[in-house]
């Protein structure tokens, strides 16, 4: 659907080099940047895709931000999960249409937002935060990206390490400085077969929730992975990996529930 920018929307502006200005348009109002000022009246009613001039000539061109440019372009007080690997915790924890999802900690509500679109209307995301003022900065930043809290996303304030009184979820996502803690409240809440996971941005992490996934057992299939993202630079005949690279975020830590309390580790690497 081709809708035209509307006043006090949030939008894009890319310059010449590629930087990303992040706008909320304001009728009567205008935007400075190095390159010169914008009026937003000019801007206020064109198309998505439209390339307006500054002032002083400079181009820019003039988007709606992207699902992941909004929920990790924001000033934030805690670290959100990167684009990069927000996809492949989808698809790595299976985060289906229709799965109830347990989460914990919320922080900026990046996983929370990203869980909600997998899961869809049929689904449910209930997420658990430590922090009074987190919860209410992620209350936030959802609203402002998705115009509402989504009558099917719970947004819990409690210390996912104590306990929670769901059971019967289909995935648990666990983004917490100590999820081997959280070992117990798997134990409790996953239904059999359902996926626990866990990013861990220390290797000393992923080795202490895994021993701890092992010692109060119930779970198997434990794996780990880490995904690195090279860009390339694409202009004209320059064509070759970009200087910098978005290298270690942390590492995505996976494990099935089983139906009784075993372990169920195999020995091979797998066939992927
Ligand atoms: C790295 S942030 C999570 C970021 C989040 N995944 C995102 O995409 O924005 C970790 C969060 O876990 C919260 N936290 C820490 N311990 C917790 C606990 N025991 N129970 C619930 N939340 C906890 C912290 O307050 C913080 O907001």
């Amino acid at each position: 659907m081709n809708r035209l920018f509307a006043d006090g929307e949030v939008i894009v502006l890319v310059d010449k080099v590629g930087r990303r200005h992040r706008v909320r348009l304001r009728a009567g109002e205008r935007h400075s940047i190095h390159s010169g000022l914008i009026q937003h009246d000019d801007l206020i009613g064109k198309p998505e895709g439209v390339v307006v001039k500054t002032q002083l000539g400079a181009r820019l061109l003039a988007v709606r931000p992207t699902f992941a440019e909004q929920v990790t372009g924001r000033r934030r007080q805690t670290q959100p999960i990167y684009p990069k690997d927000l996809g492949a915790i989808l698809v790595g924890a299976d985060i289906y249409p229709g799965a109830r999802v347990l989460e914990a900690g919320t922080g900026t509500g990046a996983l929370t937002m990203s869980a909600l679109r997998a899961v869809g209307p049929t689904g449910a995301v209930v997420s658990y935060e430590a922090r009074e003022d987190f919860l209410e900065a992620a209350t936030r930043a959802i609203v402002d990206t998705m115009g509402a809290i989504p009558p099917n996303l719970s947004l819990k304030l409690g210390d996912v390490y104590a306990g929670v009184e769901e059971t019967e979820m289909d995935r648990l996502l666990l983004d917490v400085p100590e999820p081997w803690q959280a070992a117990g409240t798997a134990r409790s809440a996953v239904r059999p077969g359902g996926i626990l996971f866990a990013h861990c941005p220390n290797v000393s992490q992923v080795q202490r929730f895994f021993d701890c996934l092992r010692e109060v057992r119930g779970f198997g299939m434990l794996e780990a992975y880490e995904l690195l993202q090279r860009g390339w630079t694409v202009r004209g005949r320059s064509m070759r990996p970009s200087h910098r690279m978005v290298a270690h975020t942390g590492f995505l830590c996976f494990a099935r529930r089983l139906a009784e309390d075993e372990l169920f580790e195999p020995e091979g690497e797998g066939f992927r």
